[in-house]
């Protein structure tokens, strides 16, 4: 397995990124929308195929625009724009995009059914959402792990107060959120893919210890139990790692909607 980017994000998710990137198809002159786009890595493979159209991310993360805005810059590539925004809320021009992607991003809405419908007003006719969600924490071996060295022998479970990554695991509550946002045709793909934690140990100790959930237990702990969190965390790591780095079983879904099946009453108003 091709490393590829060695630890980050990016690095995590290099094989649902390959999945990602055929079922976005994106067309040369298209013009995508990357939802929730973090620091831009899929707004910027969407610009550079899209060479005649151009790719807009936007997040709600001032640093991560920026960083986003300089990677772009760094690449120049001069058809991608982003904007510091709440997806949920943004005006965005109507009728603009012929594909709003999201990897991972999606899931964190106050008001998911609002949300999409802002998404859908974006979209051309016919225009496609293609976005990548977790499928349930239990059916994510990375969640259970850590939670589960977290906690340790009899501790307590370790739970986070942060947004829920999961919100859109179940499809018939995703179904109907989309439905309600105007979308038709929805379908879910299975995507069955190892997340990479970071080529040794102590690269992906480093990773786990940035999640929300791992930086809230860790905090409620005394020091002598955090220390046994950490090292029960280590040991889970250790035990996952292969010749190509530390990788975890993962499960997510792909789904994609297609905008429009309200489009023709919304114009009657
Ligand atoms: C798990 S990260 C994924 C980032 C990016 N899609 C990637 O794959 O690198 C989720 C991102 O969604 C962003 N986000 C959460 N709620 C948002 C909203 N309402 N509007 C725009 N972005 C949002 C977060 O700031 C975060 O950068």
């Amino acid at each position: 397995m091709n490393t590829g980017h060695r630890t980050g994000y990016d690095a995590e998710l290099q094989r649902h990124d390959q999945v990602l990137r055929r079922a976005c198809d994106i067309r040369p002159h298209d013009h995508v929308l990357d939802i929730g786009c973090g620091t831009g890595h899929t707004t910027r493979q969407a610009a550079r195929t899209a060479r005649e159209g151009g790719a807009l991310g936007v997040d709600v993360s001032a640093p991560a625009i920026e960083r986003a805005r300089e990677l772009a810059l760094g690449e120049g590539l001069r058809n991608v724009t982003f904007e510091h925004a709440d997806a949920q809320a943004h005006r965005f021009p109507q009728e603009r995009f012929d594909l709003a992607i999201s990897r991972f991003g999606t899931m964190f809405f106050d008001d998911p059914v609002a949300a999409f419908a802002n998404i859908e007003r974006a979209l051309r006719p016919a225009g496609r959402l293609v976005m990548m969600v977790w499928q349930s924490g239990e059916r994510n071996e990375w969640d259970v792990a850590v939670r589960r060295s977290l906690a340790g022998p009899g501790g307590p479970a370790a739970v986070s107060t942060g947004p829920d990554p999961f919100s859109l695991a179940d499809p018939p509550a995703v179904r109907r959120i989309l439905d309600t946002a105007g979308y038709t045709g929805i379908t879910f793909t299975d995507v069955h893919e190892p997340v990479c934690y970071g080529p040794d140990v102590t690269a992906a100790l480093e990773w786990v210890r940035g999640f929300t959930c791992t930086g809230e237990t860790l905090k409620r702990l005394n020091p002598a139990a955090a220390a046994g969190a950490l090292e029960r965390l280590r040991e889970e790591l250790s035990a996952h790692l292969s010749d190509d780095g530390v990788w975890f079983d993962s499960r997510a879904w792909l789904i994609l909607p297609v905008a429009g099946a309200q489009r023709g009453l919304r114009r009657l108003r």
